[in-house]
């Protein structure tokens, strides 16, 4: 992919780009919809994601070249907030806008972004986009961040030029993580601690072949709902609240708010339980809460869909298999699977024509190793 960025910079602009970063996607193994009820997650970069090739202008002039929408587009510094410009370029306009806004001097540039994060699939490619040109500003403008303050303003990106009320989970993962480990993130504190992923055990990914839909709409009804039953129990997130309380406040909650705060609760104590079980190395256990987080998803707080219900059934009956469960924010998209590592080839051959005898969609399976976060790859 850095050639492919590179190659790509080269025919947009003619010469070759002085500034290359990279940010990785990710997959959440455990811990859903958690990061803005001020909670507990843990995913891993995965070794795809998005480069940037860059070299900055000396006059108010930005291009922009994108490989996977085959388009170039031109605009001023004066149209960083100009919502006309294609919906792909407001990643560059809000991290350029943002990174000024504090205080940081930075000059225009000629960029190309190229991307293998397969989009809609809930593995966070608008993320590493995001992550990949806040290196790539902060390069420019001679600057450091701590990957907690990247992921925060990448998240401001999502809220303010995106259009979603995201939490901190996939800017915070594509920027902090390390190789060969999932990251523990506490997203009240943004502190993070690395987990191992055992050897011998391996992190698939299925992607359905269904893209996610309405996930905007439904998105922000979560949210609220998370909000509203926090301030009936009385906390100000429902990070705060414990199972005994859930209960106890049933009726004012009414249905829908008490099976979203349920989940909530019992998500963020499996969270902290598998990076706990995965740290010594026990596949079995965090394979059952992860189980028990897809069946949570699905009853409680509602987010799974029917070919995410269907797979995940057949890879739990799939010899090797630990767990598996929907991964992101749901509505389509990719689910995960905890596999023996020596079970992963007849995994793949067992589910692949399953789930096209039932669905008429071809899954696409990957196995992933735990990637580094992002980074400058290189500048002058
Ligand atoms: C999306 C959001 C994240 C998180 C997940 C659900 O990926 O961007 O912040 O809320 O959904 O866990």
């Amino acid at each position: 992919m850095r050639d492919v960025v590179t190659a790509a910079f080269e025919s947009a602009f003619g010469p070759t780009p002085t500034y290359l970063t990279h940010a990785p996607g990710r997959v959440n193994l455990i811990g859903e919809h958690t990061d803005y009820n001020d909670g507990f997650v843990l995913p891993m970069a995965i070794g795809r994601g998005v480069w940037v090739a860059a070299h900055p202008r000396t006059d108010d002039q930005f291009r922009v070249h994108s490989v996977d929408y085959s388009d170039t587009i031109s605009f001023s510094r004066d149209q960083l907030q100009d919502s006309t410009l294609p919906h792909w370029t407001s990643h560059v306009r809000g991290v350029w806008y943002l990174l000024a806004q504090q205080g940081m001097t930075l000059p225009t540039a000629d960029i190309a972004i190229a991307g293998n994060v397969p989009i809609g699939a809930g593995l966070s490619s608008s993320a590493a986009i995001e992550i990949s040109m806040i290196e790539l500003g902060l390069a420019l403008a001679n600057q450091h961040m701590t990957q907690a303050q990247k992921a925060l303003l990448g998240v401001e990106v999502e809220h303010k030029f995106m259009g979603m009320p995201s939490g901190v989970m996939d800017q915070m993962t594509s920027a902090a993580s390390s190789e060969g480990h999932a990251i523990l993130i506490d997203c009240r504190t943004l502190t993070t601690r690395p987990i191992h992923i055992p050897d011998g055990v391996s992190v698939i990914v299925i992607d359905t072949a269904k893209r996610r839909q309405l996930v905007g709409s439904a998105y922000v009804d979560r949210r609220r709902q998370c909000e509203e039953a926090a301030q009936i129990i009385g906390v100000s997130h429902l990070r705060d609240a414990t199972i005994e309380q859930v209960e106890a406040y049933k009726n004012q909650l009414e249905d829908v708010r008490y099976r979203r705060a349920r989940h909530i609760v019992t998500e963020n104590a499996r969270t902290l339980e598998a990076a706990d079980a995965l740290q010594k190395g026990d596949a079995v256990a965090t394979g059952k809460l992860m189980n028990a987080s897809h069946y949570s998803m699905r009853d409680d707080f509602e987010i799974s869909w029917a070919e995410a219900d269907l797979i995940t059934e057949m890879a739990r009956n799939t010899p090797g298999c630990f767990g598996a469960r929907m991964t992101g924010g749901g509505f389509g998209g990719c689910c995960v699977a905890l596999v023996s590592a020596n079970a992963v080839e007849g995994f793949t051959e067992k589910i692949t024509p399953l789930y096209q005898a039932e669905t008429h969609l071809t899954p696409v399976i990957y196995a992933f190793q735990p990637a580094a976060g992002s980074r400058v790859i290189f500048k002058p």
